[in-house]
């Protein structure tokens, strides 16, 4: 029976365990029967295999599949069970179905098309957050908030130019994930250990069967390279990234009362009664490490392979796997959280001019009149030298003070204190910038105009 020699072949010992993916494998059962009946088919068709045997071995396949991975009898792998059980209901036939393939290339293709599966649930779920924050930034156009740097108070913006800016990260975090989707969608079945076969393969068949863009062309390069893996790791630790700004942002704001979660969000303390604290984004700034630890291990396992294969390849799959599940759950708890929140207008505009944030607007108004921004920059900083801990701004006075004694004249002789006093208020700082990408709400409108484009093409 060849199903005992195959196991004979398995070792016994006690290593039996540690060469097995059969557990981890479970990831890729379906894929691995796609792959099967596309190379039978494909096998059948090129007179490779009697259509009988090829109709016998797709019936197994199926009675295979309805029983489930955990059914599948003892084997070093999915791809040795999955033939094992093959056999056991085919007979000798069912071994048919390994000609002119290795688990080389089998594995490689289960890998891609089940990976390919996996990424384009990501990306649909980065587009669905993308959509919900674009229109979360459309509803927030007028609510004015502080903006920092080095989280310092510096300049007032809202919170719709804010979460805008984070739909546009994600943006450049989709399209590389979509760009990875391009390589990793390519056949290498047909490269068989990587020698290639002497049989008539048509790799493009097995391609078109299995939804392939087309054929991972070097069969040597085909059957041994995971570089797809470390491209969609890469791009999801990056999304990673992204999403642990956007949840210190939140965690911040969250400290100072500048939001309000939603129940469903936050968590209590077991022994502080008054607590609400902003464990999901928490959790999705700690889960960037799951990412990056994908990227690391996955990197270190590839390090310095020789060509071809080597069974240090069996685990490289599983930081991809590790990284895709983690992220993509970061993507849904972090916009969740972020688009549900309550983003308190009164208090949020009240901290946006602390600090004196709108001391770039004092200078901006000097420079409009002619005074060299370097200048008006040394006017306001030495009146904000002046400020007390608790004043947000100095006042018309002092400005005036400072301005006779770096330009030798009256503040009044360039600007009148109407303007100087429009320029203190933080909703009206937030009106004036309205460059091209700036946060006044009309600038936010166009940038959520792109956007939306931009959404509509992904
Ligand atoms: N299970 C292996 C993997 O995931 C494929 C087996 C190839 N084994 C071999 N000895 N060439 O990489």
């Amino acid at each position: 029976e060849q199903t005992v020699v195959r196991r004979d072949r398995f070792s016994g010992g006690p290593a039996r365990g540690f060469l097995s993916s059969l557990a981890d494998d479970a990831r890729i059962f379906e894929a691995d029967l796609a792959v099967d009946r596309a190379h039978v088919v494909m096998l059948a068709e090129q007179y490779v295999i009697d259509d009988e045997v090829a109709g016998e071995i797709l019936a197994a396949l199926a009675e295979i599949e309805a029983d489930g991975h955990d059914a599948l009898p003892e084997g070093e792998d999915v791809h040795e069970a999955i033939e094992s059980a093959v056999i056991e209901r085919v007979g000798e036939d069912g071994g048919k179905m390994h000609t002119a393939r290795s688990r080389n290339d089998e594995v490689a293709t289960c890998i891609r098309y089940r990976l390919r599966e996996d990424l384009l649930e990501t990306i649909a779920t980065v587009v669905v957050a993308r959509r919900q924050l674009v229109e979360m930034a459309a509803d927030h156009r007028e609510v004015v908030m502080p903006g920092y740097t080095h989280l310092q108070p510096a300049q007032p913006t809202t919170v719709g130019h804010w979460i805008a800016s984070y739909e546009q990260a994600l943006a450049r975090d989709t399209g590389r994930l979509l760009d990875a989707y391009d390589r990793l969608n390519q056949n290498p079945l047909g490269s068989a250990a990587f020698a290639g076969t002497p049989f008539d393969v048509n790799r493009e068949r097995t391609a078109e069967l299995l939804g392939f863009e087309g054929v991972a062309e070097n069969s040597m390069d085909a059957s041994a390279t995971r570089d797809f893996l470390v491209e969609v790791t890469a791009a999801l630790a990056n999304l990673a990234t992204t999403l642990s700004g956007l949840a210190e942002d939140v965690i911040v704001m969250a400290s100072k009362g500048h939001v309000e979660l939603a129940d469903e969000y936050a968590s209590t303390s077991s022994i502080m009664p008054q607590k609400k604290n902003p464990d999901t984004l928490e959790l999705v700034r700690g889960r960037t490490g799951d990412a990056t630890a994908g990227l690391n291990g996955l990197l270190t396992n590839l390090k310095g392979q020789p060509r071809a294969y080597n069974r240090d390849l069996q685990r490289a799959g599983r930081h991809a796997w590790d990284a895709i599940d983690s992220v993509t759950e970061s993507v849904e708890v972090a916009v969740g959280a972020v688009t549900t929140a309550e983003w308190p207008a009164e208090t949020l505009a009240e901290a946006a001019g602390e600090g004196f944030s709108t001391a770039t607007g004092i200078a901006d108004l000097l420079a409009m009149r002619g005074v060299p921004f370097r200048t008006a920059h040394e006017v306001v900083a030495r009146a904000a030298e002046t400020l007390k801990h608790d004043e947000n701004a100095p006042d018309y006075a002092t400005l005036d003070a400072v301005a006779e004694e770096v330009l030798g004249d009256s503040l009044s002789a360039y600007v009148d204190r109407d303007a100087v006093e429009r320029a203190l208020d933080p909703a009206e700082s937030v009106r004036t910038r309205n460059s091209r990408g700036g946060p006044a709400p009309e600038a936010v409108t166009d940038q959520l105009e792109v956007a939306t484009d931009r959404l509509d093409s992904d």
